[in-house]
C-alpha cells in the first residue's frame, strides 16, 4: 500500500501515526501498539526523511531524538517574566494567604475557590507555539531572560511539537524526571562507568542544560504544564478560570497531574494538602509541595502581583523529609571561616532524594543537648539544598553503654588550640590561612559557582594544586600558567589550558560576586548583593565603618562584626586587597544602574501607581532609555490603562508589552 502513496503523503501518515502512538504511550500511559510496531513506523519515517531531507519539518516526531551539538545557549528573553511563588511553610502562613486573598476579593474565606495543583519539582520551562508549532523553549534564567533550550525541549516525549489547532500560545510548566526514569537513567549511567544523577531535580535541570541534545534525549524527561497565555498575555480558550485553562491545556495534549482539583476555602485547601501529602510517596515524580491559585481569572487580575510573585497564589511546602540511621563516627570539620563543626558519619540513607552519609551536628553543645553518642540511632533531615542535619536521637536502652563525644581541644587540621569567641556558639580554629582545612575551604568557596565561578576548579584540583605547592591562597590562582597545571593528576594539555583561560575569564567580577567570594562568615549571596548595592565600589566597602555597615538593609550586628573582624586580620585583609588589585571588581553603582541598560522603552497609557515622570526616571536611573514612539528599535512597551496606538504598534511589531508590575519587577531584579 505504502509504495503507492506519494512520499509526502506517506510521511504525513507516518507522522500522524507516530505522534498519536507516542501520545498514547507518554501522555496517557495507554499504548495501543507494541514497542516493536512503533519502532517500525518510526524507522520508516526516519528513512524517508533521510532520503528526502527537504521534507523534514520542525514538528516531525523524528526531531525528538536530538539535533546538532550547540556551542552555548542563546539568551531567550521572556515576553512575560517568569517569576516565582510565595511559600507557605505551615498552616498559619497558608491560612493567612486564604484570608488575604478572600479579603482582597471581598468574599468570605469559606467561599473562595482555588485550584489545587502539584508543585512539580524540576526545571521551569516556557514553551512558545506559533501557529500551533513549538518554535521556542526557554528556561527561567533570571526571570526576564532565560536560555534557549528548544533543541533539548524537543526531545521531551510528552511535550507536543504540534498542537491540534494552529494557535499562538506561551505554555509554562515544569520539566521533571519521573522516579522510574531516574532509576533507568542511573542504571545506564552506572553501567557505562559514569557518575549517577544525585536526584530527580538535578536530573531534570542538568539534562535540559546539555549542549548536546542527544544526551537530553537519553534522559527520558517529562513535561507537566501549569499555566498558559496567548500572544501579548491574552487569555486563551475563552477561559474565565484557572481550571478552564488547565482543561484547555489538557485538550491540546499537555500532561497535567490527575490530582489537580478545584477546592473551596481553608478546609478544601487543607484537605487537598493532606490528601496529596499522604499519596506523595506513590506519585510517579517528586513534588515539594502543592500550589493553590485563585480559580477565577478576574480574581487573579484583581489581586495582581508583587515585585516577585503573584498575590493570587501560594506554594504550600511539605516539611523536609526525615529518615532514621545510625551514627558510626563523629568527626570535626573545619570550615572556610574556621568554624569547627562536629559531623556525624552515618549509615547511608536516602533523604529528600539524595543519599546522605554525613549529617551536621552544628556544635559541641548541640551534640550534648541532643545526647548524640557513637552508635546512637538518630533522625536525620534534609531540606532542599541545605546540608543534612541530625534532628534528634531515637532513645534506646543501649544508650547508657555508648561512648560520648568529646570536642577535641586542638584543630584536627593545623593543631592550633580551638577558641571560643565571646557571644558566639561553637569553637573556632584561629589558624586562618595557615590552617590547611581553612585554606582549602576558602579556595573552594572563592572558585565556586556563586563566587568567582571558575569552571573546572573543584576541591579535587584545588587539593592537588595545594599539595604540589602551586597555590597557597586565592590570589596565587592568577599567576598559574598552563604548564604548571599540566602535570597535576586529572589534567592534560587541553584541560590545563582551559582552566587557565577560565581563571582569566573570571576577572572583573561584579562587586557582589567579589564580596561573596571572600568567604566572610555570614556574608552569603543575598548579603553580598545588599553590601554591593549599599557601597557601590570596593574602595568604599573596604574602609566602611561599623556605623556605615550596619545601615545596609538586612545586615545586623553579627554580620557587621564578622566583616570588621575579617578585615582586622592582617593576612585576610591583605589577601582581599591583593585580589581586588588583580581582579578589579566592577563598581556596583554602574551595575545597579545597568539593569535596563541598552534597552529602549516606550511608556503609554495610565499606570496604576506611577505617574509618567516617575516611570521615566526609574527606567533612566536603571540605565534604560525612554523614547516617544514605537519603532523596530523599541525593546519594550510599558502599557497602562487606556493605552492606544502605541500598544497596537507594539503588538503589530511583536515587541514585548509589560505592565507596571513587570516594569517594577525588572527594576527590582
Ligand atoms: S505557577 C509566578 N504552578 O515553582 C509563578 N509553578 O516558585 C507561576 N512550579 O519555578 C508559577 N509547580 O516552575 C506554578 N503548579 C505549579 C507549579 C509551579 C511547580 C514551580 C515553577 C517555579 C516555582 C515557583
Amino acid at each position: 500500500m505504502s509504495a503507492l502513496l506519494p512520499v509526502e503523503q506517506r510521511i504525513q501518515q507516518l507522522r500522524t501515526a507516530v505522534t498519536a502512538h507516542a501520545d498514547q504511550y507518554h501522555t496517557h500511559d495507554l499504548p495501543l501498539i507494541t514497542d516493536g510496531a512503533y519502532d517500525l513506523l518510526f524507522r520508516e519515517l526516519q528513512e524517508l526523511e533521510a532520503q528526502h531531507p527537504h521534507l523534514v519539518t520542525l514538528d516531525s516526531p523524528t526531531q525528538r531524538v536530538g539535533g546538532a551539538i550547540l556551542d552555548g545557549f542563546e539568551p531567550a528573553p521572556h515576553d512575560q517574566p517568569m517569576l516565582s511563588l510565595k511559600d507557605a511553610m505551615d498552616d498559619t502562613e497558608a491560612m493567612a494567604f486564604v484570608t488575604a486573598a478572600a479579603a482582597g476579593l471581598g468574599v468570605e474565606p469559606e467561599a473562595l475557590d482555588l485550584t489545587g495543583e502539584l508543585k512539580y519539582d524540576g526545571l521551569a520551562l516556557a514553551a512558545s507555539y506559533i501557529g500551533g508549532v513549538l518554535v521556542r523553549a526557554a528556561t527561567r534564567g533570571d526571570g526576564f531572560t532565560g536560555e534557549n533550550v528548544t533543541s533539548q525541549a524537543r526531545t521531551i516525549r510528552n511535550l507536543p511539537l504540534r498542537l491540534p489547532f494552529p494557535i499562538d500560545l506561551d505554555v509554562r510548566g515544569e520539566v521533571v524526571m519521573r522516579n522510574s526514569d531516574f532509576e533507568l537513567v542511573n542504571k545506564e549511567l552506572l553501567s557505562r562507568g559514569e557518575k549517577p544523577l544525585a536526584n530527580t531535580r538535578n536530573g531534570a535541570a542538568g539534562s535540559m542544560r546539555q549542549l548536546d541534545p542527544k544526551i537530553t534525549a537519553s534522559r527520558r524527561l517529562s513535561f507537566y504544564a501549569y499555566g498558559v497565555s496567548g500572544v501579548n498575555g491574552e487569555t486563551p480558550f475563552n477561559a474565565t478560570t484557572q481550571w478552564e485553562l488547565i482543561q484547555g491545556l489538557m485538550n491540546l495534549g499537555f500532561s497535567i497531574a490527575p490530582e489537580t482539583a478545584v477546592v473551596r476555602g481553608w478546609n478544601g485547601l487543607k484537605s487537598f494538602f493532606e490528601r496529596v501529602g499522604e499519596g506523595r510517596a506513590a506519585l510517579p515524580f517528586d513534588i515539594d509541595g502543592v500550589v493553590f491559585k485563585v480559580n477565577a481569572l478576574h480574581g487573579q487580575q484583581k489581586l495582581g502581583w508583587t515585585n516577585r510573585s503573584p498575590r493570587f497564589a501560594i506554594a504550600y511546602k511539605y516539611p523536609a523529609e526525615e529518615k532514621i540511621s545510625i551514627v558510626r563516627d563523629i568527626v570535626v570539620q573545619i570550615g572556610r571561616t574556621g568554624a569547627a563543626t562536629p559531623v556525624a558519619k552515618i549509615d547511608p540513607v536516602q533523604v529528600g532524594g539524595v543519599m546522605v552519609s554525613s549529617a551536621s551536628l552544628h556544635n559541641a553543645d548541640q551534640v550534648n543537648t541532643k545526647g548524640v553518642k557513637y552508635g546512637s540511632t538518630v533522625i536525620v533531615r534534609r531540606a532542599g539544598d541545605v546540608v543534612p542535619e541530625v534532628v534528634r536521637v531515637v532513645p534506646s536502652t543501649a544508650d547508657e553503654t555508648l561512648q560520648c563525644f568529646v570536642m577535641p581541644l586542638n584543630c584536627p587540621s593545623c593543631d592550633s588550640r580551638l577558641e571560643r569567641q565571646p557571644g558566639m556558639v561553637g569553637s573556632y580554629c584561629p589558624g586562618g590561612l595557615k590552617c590547611p582545612a581553612q585554606k582549602l575551604g576558602k579556595l573552594c568557596h572563592f572558585a565556586s559557582k556563586l563566587g568567582m565561578n571558575i569552571d573546572g576548579l573543584g576541591d579535587k584540583s584545588i587539593t592537588a594544586m595545594i599539595e604540589a605547592g602551586l597555590i597557597r591562597m586565592p590570589s596565587d590562582l592568577f599567576s598559574l600558567q598552563a604548564p604548571d597545571v599540566v602535570s597535576l593528576p586529572g589534567f592534560g594539555r587541553v584541560s590545563a589550558a582551559k582552566l587557565t583561560k577560565n581563571i582569566a575569564a573570571s576577572m572583573h567580577p561584579d562587586l557582589a560576586r567579589f564580596i561573596y567570594s571572600l568567604g566572610i562568615e555570614g556574608v552569603g549571596e543575598a548579603t553580598s548583593k545588599a553590601l554591593a548595592k549599599q557601597f557601590g565600589a570596593w574602595s568604599r566597602f573596604r574602609v566602611a565603618t561599623y556605623d556605615e555597615l550596619i545601615q545596609t538593609p538586612d545586615v545586623g550586628p553579627d554580620t557587621t562584626a564578622n566583616i570588621q573582624r575579617f578585615f582586622a586580620d592582617d593576612a585576610l585583609g591583605l589577601e582581599a586587597d591583593r585580589l581586588a588589585e588583580i581582579t578589579s571588581p566592577q563598581d556596583s553603582l554602574k551595575a545597579t544602574g545597568s539593569t535596563l541598560s541598552g534597552k529602549v522603552f516606550v511608556l503609554t497609557g495610565v499606570f496604576p501607581t506611577l505617574n509618567r515622570e516617575q516611570a521615566k526616571a526609574l527606567v533612566e536611573d536603571a540605565g534604560g532609555k525612554v523614547a516617544g514612539s514605537v519603532s523596530s528599535k523599541t525593546s519594550v512597551v510599558v502599557a497602562g490603562e487606556a493605552a492606544g496606538s502605541k500598544l497596537e504598534a507594539a503588538q503589530n511589531l511583536g515587541i514585548p508589552v509589560w505592565d507596571e508590575t513587570m516594569l517594577l519587577a525588572a527594576l527590582a531584579s
